[in-house]
């Protein structure tokens, strides 16, 4: 994790918050590498939840929801972890995280000193709205995006003409006051998540809940992710949310162990229940083509971080290889073996999709590459890098992840072909400039991982 976390900085993929005030605990920022990945992967979910499905549909609500809405949910009650102090070193732990024993006696697993008993804190980010703070004004950070589709559910049934079966997919920030953020951006006070709801008529909710984990599945596949590294990992009756007759993670093996990376949840008609009792409206679905049978719709609920998938793909990619180094440096850089980071990024989530390299900065050779990667700009992500030994500029592209370079040599001037060198073979071919678009395509369609 250190390694990813250092060239996550280096590289421009995550800064620590408020970096020159020592930095801000459980809060990150996303460098310009960062910000393209992190939109990538927010625009793979998207296609993969909207585009692809016919019957799925977006939303983007507020992250400020009546309060009403998190005592409906069952948040204010129950969204709660243990918390123990250490009264002499004064860390903070979750109790359910400490060795058991060490709970039993009260001791600290880190000075030994004696523990505070175990209370209950809630994990809401509470705020004032408007210039008292008083009990009225209490207002809620959204824990879930998940209850911005539960409230709008009807809005959407009738704006959009959906019928049961449909889902409603949605990204956005959440907040959590977690006890414990370590490892990085796994776990943090603020995240972002990619959560989709799936309503469907009670009685066919087992069916359906088993379709989207085989589904969730076969997406982290189709990204190219190693699939030895996902396990399923079903909730036991004590890990259950409260509102969940049913759930399974999607655990990924990062660098500090098994981690969840995505819960699918049978959330039964719970929360759709439960805001009908509190807000007074009528939330039964009518089902106009059955009698105008009515009935609360159970939600089959996808919920996965979006900075944590980051986390993950950053993890996923990252690979150290001993290379020989003229492979790529027309033997004038480096010693018969080299070593290079490579980040192997599914292209189509990588945040530079090519770069245009003139192997000399002088006779036209920049001009010309200029001219290249202006063309290529209208339709990928391009970086443009004239500085230094073409190996040694290879190797800057393979630890940001570019899958594609393009060199452009005396060659090109007389015949207008180019180099197009690709990240994981470190292969090259000659390609005529006038194909380059259409060939870097077809590349990224047919994509598959080598290593
Ligand atoms: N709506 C259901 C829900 O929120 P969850 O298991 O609490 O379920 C879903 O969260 C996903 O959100 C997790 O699998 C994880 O990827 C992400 N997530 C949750 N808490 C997080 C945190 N503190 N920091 C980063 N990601 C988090």
């Amino acid at each position: 994790m250190e390694k990813i976390t250092s060239l996550a900085k280096r590289r421009g993929f995550v800064f620590q918050s408020s970096e020159i005030y020592g930095g801000q605990n459980g809060a990150w920022d996303y460098g310009p590498m960062g910000v393209e990945l992190k939109n990538r992967i927010a625009a793979a979910w998207w296609k993969e939840m909207t585009q692809l499905h016919d019957d799925i549909v977006g939303l983007d609500a507020a992250i400020l929801m009546h309060p009403r809405t998190w005592e409906a949910s069952g948040h204010v009650e129950n969204f709660t972890d243990p918390l123990v102090d250490c009264k002499k070193c004064k860390a903070r732990f979750r109790a359910d995280q400490i060795p058991p024993e060490n709970l039993a006696a009260k001791k600290c697993p880190e000075c030994g000193g004696e523990l505070t008993d175990t209370r209950k804190f809630n994990l809401m980010f509470k705020t004032h709205i408007g210039p008292a703070e008083d009990s009225a004004s209490i207002i809620y950070l959204r824990p879930e995006t998940a209850q911005g589709i539960y409230v709008n559910y009807k809005n959407i049934i009738q704006s959009n003409r959906m019928k049961i079966p449909f889902g409603i997919a949605q990204i956005g920030k959440a907040f959590r006051n977690e006890i414990v953020t370590k490892n990085f951006i796994f776990r943090t006070c603020e995240f972002e998540q990619m959560e989709m709801q799936f309503f469907v008529k009670p009685g066919t909710d087992e069916e359906w809940f088993n379709e989207w984990r085989k589904r969730r599945w076969a997406y982290y596949e189709k990204l190219g992710v190693k699939m030895d590294h996902l396990r399923w990992h079903q909730h036991g009756p004590d890990e259950l949310a409260h509102y969940a007759k049913d759930a399974y993670d999607i655990e990924y093996l990062f660098p500090m162990g098994w981690r969840e990376l995505e819960g699918v949840h049978n959330r039964t008609n719970y929360d759709l229940n439960r805001h009908t009792q509190y807000s007074g409206k009528d939330m039964q679905y009518i089902d106009q083509d059955n009698n105008n049978e009515r009935y609360i719709p159970y939600i089959i609920e996808t919920s996965a971080g979006l900075t944590r998938n980051l986390l993950m793909i950053l993890c996923d990619a990252y690979d150290e290889e001993q290379v020989a180094s003229e492979k790529n440096s027309g033997g004038s850089e480096g010693s018969a073996d080299d070593w290079r980071t490579v980040l192997r990024f599914h292209p189509s989530l990588a945040p530079v999709t090519v770069a245009v390299l003139p192997l000399m900065k002088k006779d036209g050779l920049a001009e010309m590459a200029q001219d290249i990667r202006k063309e290529l700009k209208e339709d990928f992500a391009t970086d443009y890098d004239q500085g230094g030994a073409i190996g040694r500029r290879y190797r800057r592209q393979d630890e940001a992840g570019t899958p594609f370079c393009v060199t452009v040599d005396y060659q090109s001037k007389e015949d207008h072909t180019v180099t197009l060198r690709f990240r994981d073979s470190m292969e090259q071919a000659r390609v005529p400039i006038a194909e380059l678009a259409a060939r870097l395509r077809q590349e990224i369609k047919s994509y598959k991982r080598i290593k």
